[in-house]
């Protein structure tokens, strides 16, 4: 089993952030931003809340999928980056396209997009009568930045993209997905907690940071060292299982965290960088978006085409991991 993209979505902001607004904010400059990370801009909602962001995206994979709305038979989104803990992102998603199907959000950073294609065809593939899935990323991670913290606070943009993904009985698929949660320690965002009587609260290592509430907290350097072995773990798992090598893939889509990470995976696992999608530079790390806005801008510019094998490869907090391989 397998599924078809049928249609594809993306909703970036307009208001572009270069790196050298950074430099007015705080000690670094284009140069360091540059060769570190491989950024050049990133955008920022500036008003868009994530679920409309999300909206936007769907409705433009609907309009590309050609399909009527009332034929989508389920909504997941990932996000970490949700305007209300309760409802989600993909029941205000539902109520905005007047759809009634279950609608459900999964939290798994920036793996999300991967969590989630693989929980659709999961849905797709039992025959309880869903036609199409709409499967989106939408992540407000300005919202969440630390503008203290020079190290993080420059690699985040925010952005959404969006499938209408169809089940296919044939064709290459495999998916593999990961966690390790003893690396949470080392990107996390912890909630304020309000005091209140008759609660005790404690939250282990994260305590280590007092006062760093409501935003991203990331030892670079740990998740760094995580992410260069999780995406070739990831990538050469999901292969063996749809029973394929990685010279049988036509492109690679990572998650966009860091081009020296793409390229130090890439070079480990002995795969010319030519067969990754790249667009950091006009991005920056949107976090589960990052790899439907990759591959929106692939297609887009005609590099992917119809019947091509994709392996998209996911990672990111929790410590979470994914990759998922099919056909075009
Ligand atoms: O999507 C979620 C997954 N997240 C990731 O994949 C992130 C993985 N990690 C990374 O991409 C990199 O660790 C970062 C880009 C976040 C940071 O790069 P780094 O090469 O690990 O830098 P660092 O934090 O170790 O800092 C190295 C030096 C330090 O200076 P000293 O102590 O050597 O004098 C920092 O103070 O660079 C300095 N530095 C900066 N300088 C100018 C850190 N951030 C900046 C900055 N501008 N923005």
């Amino acid at each position: 089993m397998s599924f078809l993209i049928r249609g594809l979505g993306s909703y970036s902001p307009e208001k572009n952030i270069t790196n050298d607004d950074f430099t007015k904010i705080m000690e670094t400059s284009d140069e360091w931003i540059t060769s570190r990370t491989g950024i050049k801009v990133r955008q920022y909602a500036s008003g868009t809340p994530t679920w409309k962001m999300a909206v936007r995206a769907a409705h433009e994979a609907i309009e590309a999928a050609k399909i009527d709305v009332s034929e989508i038979g389920l909504i997941v989104t990932s996000t970490i980056t949700a305007d209300f803990f309760t409802p989600s992102v993909s029941c205000l998603v539902a109520g905005e396209l007047g759809l009634f199907c279950p609608a459900f959000d999964i939290g798994a950073a920036c793996s999300g997009f991967v969590f989630a294609l693989d929980t659709a065809e999961r849905y797709l593939r039992t025959d309880d009568g869903i036609k199409y899935a709409l499967v989106i990323s939408s992540e407000m991670l300005s919202r969440y930045t630390d503008f203290e913290d020079r190290s993080s606070a420059i690699i985040f943009g925010d952005g959404a993209g969006a499938v209408i993904l169809q089940n296919a009985s044939q064709g290459v698929y495999g998916s593999y997905l990961g966690t390790d949660g003893t690396g949470g320690k080392h990107l996390f965002g912890k909630l304020p907690f309000p005091k209140y009587p008759f609660y005790d609260y404690e939250i282990t290592d994260m305590e280590d940071y007092p006062g760093k509430e409501n935003v991203i907290v990331q030892n670079g350097k740990e998740v760094y060292k995580f992410a260069v072995k999780a995406m070739p773990a990831a990538i050469e798992k999901a292969l063996e299982k749809a029973g394929i090598t990685p010279e049988q893939v036509d492109f690679f889509v990572p998650h966009q965290a860091n081009i020296r990470i793409i390229e130090t995976a890439a070079k480990a696992m002995n795969i010319p960088l030519e067969k990754f999608i790249i667009n950091i530079a006009s991005h920056a790390n949107t976090s589960s978006a990052s790899i439907p806005l990759a591959l929106y801008d692939a297609l887009k510019e005609g590099k992917v085409k119809r019947g091509d094998i994709l392996c998209l490869c996911g990672f990111g907090a929790g410590l979470t991991y994914g990759a998922i391989v099919f056909e075009y």
